[in-house]
């Protein structure tokens, strides 16, 4: 995206208000693209910078009985990296407008595959957790939630805390263009992208809102929000010489901010919330109080005011609703902010008497006011909402609050994680015994250290060692085909292609039939003989592999790849090889088998591996252990690679950089692989 530099910034105290800027380019490409890199007049934010803050952005989705197809194509314009966060307040019972909007949710998430949150703000457990945590003052008698969305933004905000994101960004449901909608989190990430300090918000002005009458015609920033911004810039100017007009979003519906100054500032009931957020930054950060917070006078917040290119078309819910339940509170909160000047006052008074708001003389309407979630526990919180939270999360039963076996490690030290691979390494090689590396496995586990298989073996297969081990990390399948990720393991959410059990699944191969299909015409070609496990029994397998008739059978299930046995001389095996490649599909000799697959890659999967358990824990140190020339893309991805002894006692030929050799066959050198962990600290 391409933006205008700021022209105008206002200072108050440690608050920079940032004039409107407009966009010049909706999207300006990637970080390569050169053109008109460095200008006075524009800034680009390229497309890497956005991906990686809608990363970490969590979009709370406000609902109350909102069309369904209006809500379908909000979701639709959703950029996918963003975790969504629907808060809805609509109908229950008979006729129940929540349950649509799961079901939704839930269809869109599974064909996109996203994972998502919804949760009705009556439930119950909402409340609960809140008051077990003392923050009342957004319950009502019954301990239930209230209605409004200011209420339901302040859930949004807690859930996306909950989920260790850095910034919320609020999105009305009732958006008719699905294309503002994208451009709007677009606009989010270049504005934090924008901000110098970490307590940073980003406010968005639409340049147009078509009303229709008649014909349609784009009418520019509507009144309430131009009476608002009025009072807004007047409070403002009274703290200096200058009059300024700097704030054009007092209202904006569509905002977001960092969560560490989210945190920090008191919201205001219903659709005053927007205005009251600017109030309370000025109140605490404007230098007119005393500052209470100085981490955040040191660094500054940024308001950060973009104007948007799409048309805003939303649901139009009359005058009456602008007029009392928006204008009214705006200007509440701007009345009864301490540091308002009686001029202002005055003004605001005689606004809202002139639009019959009030009698002469008759009494501002005064808001509710929510204090700071920075006073929630949100570890209290967690845990009471814990049980919970796989009810709220799309694809049902996934828990954003991994359960998973690592989570009790001590926060903020180095996650150590092995890449394994199985046959020849943490398998006997002849044996298929793991009984070796036994102790060294149960160490590992006491010390919290994921064991990841990634190995030519199948799902099937690798479950029995996953059983008998205890293991419950996620794992590698038929050479990098396929990556399984336990439902509960990450925190965060990332793509999958499908869900098989309880896992999630990334597939990086073509399937099992496909391979096949290409296969069949090159073992009919070729002079050497190909066998296929395919083609043969199960007993037939146990024979070859040395396995027994179980795993044999296990052995056969592929999903992804097939097994070969290629017969013949020299010359001939290597034509026959030279033909698999030709036809697009590639192998991988583990030491007895080929194993011929498209599009798996060892490599890439502990790549990605890697990268979401740095994304959920932070800091990793990856240690890689394997035997034979199979297992280098893997070895050469890690940290610290190591190979083991073949079973003659020799090390194969695989050349990686800082390669440590150790002694000791399969399990037996997989045992002292495993010390070496322990000898690194
Ligand atoms: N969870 C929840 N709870 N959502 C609600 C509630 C509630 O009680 N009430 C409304 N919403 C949802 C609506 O479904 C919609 O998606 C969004 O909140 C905004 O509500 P509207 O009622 O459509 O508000 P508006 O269009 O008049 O005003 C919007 O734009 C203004 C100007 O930018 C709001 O975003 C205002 O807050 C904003 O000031
Ligand atoms: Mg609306």
């Amino acid at each position: 995206m391409r933006i205008e530099s700021s022209k105008q910034i206002e200072h108050l105290g440690a608050v920079r208000v940032h004039g409107v800027r407009r966009v010049l380019e909706l999207d300006s490409g990637t970080r390569t693209s050169t053109l008109l890199e460095k200008s006075m007049e524009a800034q680009k934010i390229d497309r890497e910078t956005i991906a990686a803050i809608q990363q970490r952005l969590a979009i709370v989705l406000p609902i109350n009985n909102e069309d369904l197809k209006v809500f379908e194509g909000v979701l639709s314009g959703m950029p996918h990296d963003c975790v969504m966060i629907v808060i809805s307040n609509s109908q229950r019972g008979e006729i129940d407008n929540f349950k649509n909007e799961q079901e939704i949710l839930s269809r869109f998430c599974d064909a996109t595959k996203r994972s998502a949150l919804i949760v009705h703000q009556k439930d119950p457990h909402l409340g609960e957790a809140l008051a077990n945590c003392g923050y009342t003052e957004i319950l009502d008698e019954n301990g239930l939630i209230r209605s409004g969305k200011s209420e339901g933004m302040i859930i949004g905000i807690l859930l996306a805390l909950l989920q260790g994101k850095e910034y919320v960004g609020f999105i009305d449901t009732d958006n008719y263009i699905p294309g503002a909608v994208w451009e709007y989190v677009q606009h989010y990430a270049i504005g934090f992208s924008l901000s110098e300090s970490p307590y940073a918000m980003v406010r968005i002005l639409w340049r147009y809102k078509p009303k229709i009458s008649g014909e349609l015609y784009f009418k520019k920033w509507g009144r309430v929000s131009e009476i608002t911004n009025k009072y807004i810039n007047h409070f403002i100017s009274t703290k200096g010489k200058f009059e300024t007009d700097v704030v054009k979003t007092a209202n904006a519906g569509e905002h977001a901010m960092s969560l560490q100054l989210a945190t920090k500032l008191t919201y205001a009931t219903g659709y005053g919330v927007e205005t009251q957020e600017l109030m309370s930054i000025f109140e605490q950060f404007g230098g007119l109080l005393p500052i209470v917070d100085k981490t955040v006078t040191e660094k500054g917040v940024d308001i950060i005011q973009t104007e948007t290119i799409n048309p805003h078309i939303h649901e139009e819910k009359g005058e009456e609703h602008l007029i009392q339940d928006m204008l009214v509170p705006s200007l509440s909160v701007i009345y009864y902010n301490p540091l308002c000047e009686e001029a202002t006052r005055q003004l605001i008074r005689k606004q809202l008497v002139e639009l019959d708001c009030i009698s002469p003389g008759g009494k501002v309407p005064k808001l509710r006011m929510v204090p700071p979630l920075e006073s929630v526990d949100i570890q209290e919180f967690t845990s009471i909402l814990e049980q919970y939270l796989s009810d709220y999360s799309v694809p049902k039963g996934w828990s954003i609050w991994a359960k998973s076996p690592i989570l009790g490690r001590k926060v903020q030290e180095v996650m150590k994680l092995v890449f394994t691979d199985l046959d020849g390494t943490l398998l006997h090689p002849v044996s298929y015994s793991y009984a070796a590396a036994l102790d060294s496995v149960r160490r590992l586990q006491e010390a919290r250290i994921p064991i990841i298989f990634c190995s030519a073996k199948t799902m099937a297969e690798q479950q029995v060692y996953r059983q008998e081990l205890d293991v419950k990390d996620p794992f590698v399948i038929e050479n990098g085909a396929a990556i399984m990720i336990p439902k509960d393991y990450f925190r965060f959410p990332f793509s999958y292609s499908r869900i098989v059990d309880d896992y999630f699944v990334i597939e990086l191969g073509i399937l099992y039939q496909e391979v096949r299909d290409k296969l069949k015409p090159l073992c009919d070609k070729c002079e050497a003989k190909i066998t296929c496990f395919g083609d043969l029994s199960t007993e037939q397998v146990a024979k070859v592999t040395g396995l027994n008739l179980r795993m044999a059978e296990l052995a056969k299930q592929r999903e992804y790849s097939e097994t070969i046995i290629i017969e013949g001389n020299k010359k001939q095996i290597q034509s026959a090889l030279n033909a698999i490649k030709e036809s697009g599909l590639s192998y991988a000799f583990g030491g007895k088998f080929y194993e011929v697959y498209q599009g798996g890659d060892k490599e890439k999967a502990v790549k990605i591996l890697m990268e979401l358990f740095k994304l959920n824990f932070g800091d990793i140190s990856t240690i890689g252990i394997g035997d034979s020339l199979n297992d280098a893309e893997m070895l050469a991805s890690v940290d610290l690679p190591i190979l083991v002894q073949s079973k003659d006692n020799h090390w194969n030929r695989v050349k990686i950089k800082s390669l440590k050799r150790v002694k000791g066959v399969g399990p037996e050198g997989w045992s002292q692989a495993a010390s070496e962990l322990f000898s690194q600290e």
